[in-house]
């Protein structure tokens, strides 16, 4: 098991497969001049896939979730999936994504084995899209989460982040759209995650603005189970259900006391959390030949060092020095 000095135990997974996007999300990457990792660095196909067995057969792993930078990036995707759902015991597996490209290989990923879509899209019009993500490709998201969803990896699930004066009027509009496609909508607080580190505390749009900004237009009442678990997002019943919306208060209602994450970068290094400041290396203990029992040794010695909470709230806080596509969201 991955237990921490807190009693948490990490059953979740996140394997980013490569840092590297065909967008530029604002609150993720520059426009340009991010140096991507160099080749040699990522783990092959065949590491990928040890590694998540080895979490899998003796660290009590049972979802994985692939992401980047972009998945669909990842030439070895399909194969890594079809391979990850061979193991026993088998993990959920599942992707998240910006969506372009879906279409081409949704139904591929789903014969393969993938369970379920993330998808993410923070506005419903092209000319904010462009702004927001520096490339014009709204239809191919739309088109590629209708496709993740026709090839049966549903619920469809989309994030989408607000952002001051940018589209923070759209959340009511998003939640409309995503009622009308049968997709469950969750707004995640943007995070100090990005390469410029340009993210302000003050500007943040908060899990308090979203749902006032809801309530104008939807009847929400809570759909929070008492024991809420390690699930991140907080969610309500949009006029009396069953459809949901949630929100995922990283930042001001933080749910690091629950986490079950462990993560996996594109370059073989344990991080126990999106916001530590360090990192166990597998892929050299790996390369150097390492048994699978050294490997997952190595793997529980990182955990156990895990850090109770990012402290994003903390005069102190410091942000990672990799930015999100390097990490995995
Ligand atoms: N804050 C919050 N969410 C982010 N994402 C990427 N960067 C940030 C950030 N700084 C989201 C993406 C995607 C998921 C992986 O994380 O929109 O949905
Ligand atoms: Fe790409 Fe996702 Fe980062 Fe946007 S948030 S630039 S889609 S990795």
């Amino acid at each position: 098991m991955l237990a921490d000095r807190y009693g948490r135990i990490a059953t979740d997974l996140r394997v980013s497969l490569t840092d590297r996007c065909n967008l530029r999300c604002t609150y993720c990457m520059p426009e340009e001049g991010l140096a991507w990792l160099p080749k040699p660095e990522l783990l092959t196909d065949d590491e990928v896939i040890r590694l998540v067995r080895i979490g899998a057969e003796r660290l009590g792993i049972r979802e994985v979730r692939f992401t980047g930078g972009e998945p669909l990036l990842r030439r070895g995707l399909v194969d890594i999936v079809a391979a990850c759902a061979q193991l026993d015991p088998r993990p959920e597996l599942s992707l998240t994504t910006n969506a372009v490209g879906l279409t081409r290989v949704a139904a591929t990923l789903a014969e393969a084995g993938l369970d379920r879509v993330n998808g993410s899209l923070d506005t419903l019009r092209a000319d904010r899209f462009e702004r927001l993500t520096h490339r014009r490709r709204l239809d191919d998201v739309l088109a590629g989460l209708a496709a993740a969803d026709a090839a049966g990896l549903s619920p469809v699930k989309v994030n989408a982040v607000l952002m001051r004066d940018v589209n923070d009027d759209e959340a009511p509009d998003l939640l409309a759209w995503a009622l009308d496609n049968g997709y469950e909508l969750r707004f995640i607080e943007q995070m100090p995650l990005d390469a410029q580190h340009a993210w302000n505390r003050a500007d943040m749009v908060t899990a308090g603005d979203i749902l006032a900004a809801l309530q104008e237009h939807f009847e929400l009442t809570p759909d929070t189970p008492e024991e809420r678990g390690s699930a991140p997002a907080e969610r309500w019943l949009v006029n009396g259900g069953p459809a949901r919306v949630g929100i995922i208060a990283s930042v001001t209602r933080p749910f690091c006391g629950t986490c079950d994450r462990t993560r996996l970068t594109a370059d073989g290094q344990v991080r126990t959390c999106l916001f530590a400041r360090e990192e166990s290396d597998l892929r050299g203990a790996m390369r150097a030949g390492a048994s699978d029992e050294e490997l997952a040794e190595r793997w529980r010695i990182a955990m156990a060092g895990k850090a109770a909470g990012h402290g994003i709230d903390n005069p102190e806080f410091l942000q990672p020095d990799r930015p999100m596509s390097a990490i995995g969201g």
